[in-house]
């Protein structure tokens, strides 16, 4: 009788599929909520608080709990912001496309997006972004689980599969009179493993939600 070897790297995989195929909860939202971006201690996130081209996973939940989204403040190879314009963004799935919403803050060079692989559901750290510097991936959100990869620099496009679909982007907000951020709507595809944005799980009750680094 053959005998099943299942690592516990690939029991991480799976539970990280399984979490996102298989949604545990009902309830949700009637429209996109606006929540500022705040940190663990509860203050609003400021601009430096933000660190070009972090190696770090940097996150926060939206539109729902347990939903995560990359935060990233986008630079050049020396690590200079670069203003992130709004591009049509094609969904090799359907044959669509949608409108990316471009970077904000002072620079133009913050934007967001779900950090839920759009192939078979992996979240970071399988899911994760690579610096411009990086020897591999530069650049690039790359998925460990099956090599699937997208561009954040030109709406979080695929630019290699399996995945045949964008990761939905966040619409974020900003005011310049305090330095501070919003979360408020998402485009682009629904987030993987949900038949919509606002629905399979449980809402965010407080007005920010919590950006996290690991
Ligand atoms: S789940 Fe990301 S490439 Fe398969």
């Amino acid at each position: 009788m053959g005998v099943l070897v299942i690592g516990a790297g690939m029991i991480g995989t799976l539970r990280s599929v399984v979490q996102y195929v298989v949604p545990t909860v009902s309830g949700g939202e009637t429209s996109f909520p606006v929540l500022t971006l705040v940190l663990p201690s509860g203050s609003s996130v400021h601009t430096s608080d933000l660190t070009v081209n972090d190696p770090a996973v940097v996150t926060f939940n939206y539109p729902l709990q347990n939903e995560p989204n990359f935060l990233l403040r986008l630079g050049d190879s020396s690590n200079n912001d670069v203003k992130i314009s709004p591009v049509t963004v094609p969904i090799p799935a359907t044959g669509g496309s949608f409108q990316s919403p471009g970077g904000v803050g002072p620079y133009g060079s913050v934007v967001s997006a779900s950090a839920i692989c759009q192939h078979l559901g992996c979240v970071p750290p399988e899911l994760r972004f690579y610096s411009p510097t990086s020897s591999t991936f530069s650049g690039k959100i790359h998925c460990s689980c099956h090599g699937s990869s997208y561009d954040p620099y030109t709406g979080f496009s695929v630019t290699s599969g399996p995945t045949k679909a964008p990761l939905p982007s966040i619409t974020l907000s900003y005011d310049s009179s305090t330095d501070t951020y919003a979360a408020t709507m998402m485009v682009g595809p629904t987030i993987y493993g949900h038949s919509s944005d606002l629905t399979g799980g449980n809402s965010i009750t407080t007005s920010g939600t919590v950006v996290t680094t690991t």
